[in-house]
């Protein structure tokens, strides 16, 4: 996955790079007003119980807490749980010896640290801001997870830590509509882009590029929870949105996501009832691929010798993005943020990889 040509680039970029990674800031202020949550939480009780409709919320959130700020935040918690755990195991299996394994320079290392300590704070500042804005004992806490196979090796673990910073982003981008609160939403955007920085950073030892496209692709809360439940193994509270079917393109052997594809090459699919599916039936079916925030594109699912399968289209390099997600769906229209109806399964996020990175895509 990590040519060496990308390895001598990483080795020239360290000649520019910060060597130390930012202290852990406690400077981050919760969203909310401490001083004043004693009357907001006064009244977070009977907001809990108000009509949580999106519409009624905007026009009369101005002054109590909107119940489903509550939700986006604690749905942005699960996620940062997860990325922060995620980092924690991560480098206690990986170190130096690791990385410089497959000929990265050791501040890629010092950078993984600094992003696991972004990460930690994300969850301490969304349980303060809960804490603050809608009362004690409401931020949900963290789940159990199943990391063993992106944690399987190095190339795995900087692999699914590519998939879920680019999730993160789009949980966020998707999320920022929901909520109603204007402070919520502008913490909400700094958190954002530092995702979106950490992105870049892997997307670059990826090979896919700092900045796969102009847009980045706002997802929904279940496509979302859909990803990030390939890494749960169970949570102590009820997620926010019941996974889709997970969706497998490559082998089902471990990696769900992720495998550098190339662009007009057809994809195996795997997903529940997918592998017993008749040709008629496989032929309702679409590849819905999703990228930036349009055009997307359909592409057809026709049965092969190994199940069902369809094509990465050519349109994702053609407009410069070189990563995707992509959903199955059983109706002719393409999957919305407001509109995931016709979801099938997924998504899965794929990599649209040169020649170079898709040759490599059997990793073990
Ligand atoms: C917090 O609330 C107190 C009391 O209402 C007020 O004096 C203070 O300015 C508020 N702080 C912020 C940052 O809004
Ligand atoms: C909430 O508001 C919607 C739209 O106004 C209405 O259809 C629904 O019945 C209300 N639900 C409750 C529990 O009041
Ligand atoms: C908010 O209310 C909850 C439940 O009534 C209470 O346990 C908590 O201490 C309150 N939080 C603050 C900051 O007053
Ligand atoms: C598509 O799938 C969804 C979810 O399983 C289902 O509710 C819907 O009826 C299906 N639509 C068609 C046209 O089969």
């Amino acid at each position: 996955m990590l040519a060496s040509t990308l390895a001598s680039l990483l080795f020239a970029a360290a000649a520019f790079a910060a060597p130390a990674p930012a202290e852990a800031s406690a400077d981050a202020v919760p969203v909310g007003n401490t001083t004043e949550d004693a009357s907001l939480n006064a009244s977070a009780a009977s907001v809990a119980n108000q009509n949580t409709s999106e519409g009624t919320q905007a026009a009369a959130s101005s002054a109590a807490p909107a119940p489903i700020d509550l939700t986006v935040l604690n749905f942005a918690l699960t996620l940062e749980h997860l990325e922060a755990t995620y980092y924690q195991e991560g480098l206690s299996k990986f170190g130096l010896d690791a990385f410089s394994s497959i000929g990265l320079p050791n501040f890629v290392l010092q950078q993984f640290k600094t992003i696991a300590a972004d990460e930690s704070i994300h969850v301490t500042f969304l349980q303060n801001a809960i804490a603050a804005t809608f009362g004690m004992n409401l931020a949900v806490p963290k789940c159990t997870y199943n990391f063993d196979g992106a944690l399987a090796n190095i190339q795995s673990f900087i692999t699914f830590a590519a998939i879920l910073e680019k999730t993160g982003v789009q949980a966020y981008d998707g999320g920022v509509k929901l909520i109603v609160n204007d402070d919520i939403k502008t913490a909400a955007a700094t958190i954002a882009t530092v995702e979106g920085r950490h992105s870049s950073f892997l997307n670059l030892l990826t090979g896919a590029g700092p900045a796969p496209g102009p847009f980045d692709t706002p997802l929904g809360i279940r496509p979302v929870i859909s990803i990030a439940a390939g890494l749960i193994k169970s949570c102590p509270y009820t997620l926010p949105a019941m996974p889709f079917p997970a969706l497998t393109t490559v082998d089902g052997s471990g990696l769900t996501s992720g495998t550098p594809v190339a662009s007009g090459s057809t994809i195996p699919l795997m997903f529940t009832g997918g592998m017993g599916m008749s040709a008629t039936d496989a032929a309702l079916l679409s590849c819905n691929w999703v990228f930036g925030v349009e055009p997307q594109v359909r592409t057809s699912i026709q049965m092969g010798s190994n199940g069902p399968e369809c094509q990465v289209p050519s349109e994702i390099q053609k407009a410069a993005f070189t990563q995707a997600v992509v959903f199955v769906v059983n109706e002719s229209r393409d999957v919305a943020l407001d509109d995931d109806k016709n979801v099938v399964a997924g998504p899965a996020t794929v990599f649209v990889g040169s020649a170079k990175a898709s040759g490599s895509a059997n990793r073990k």
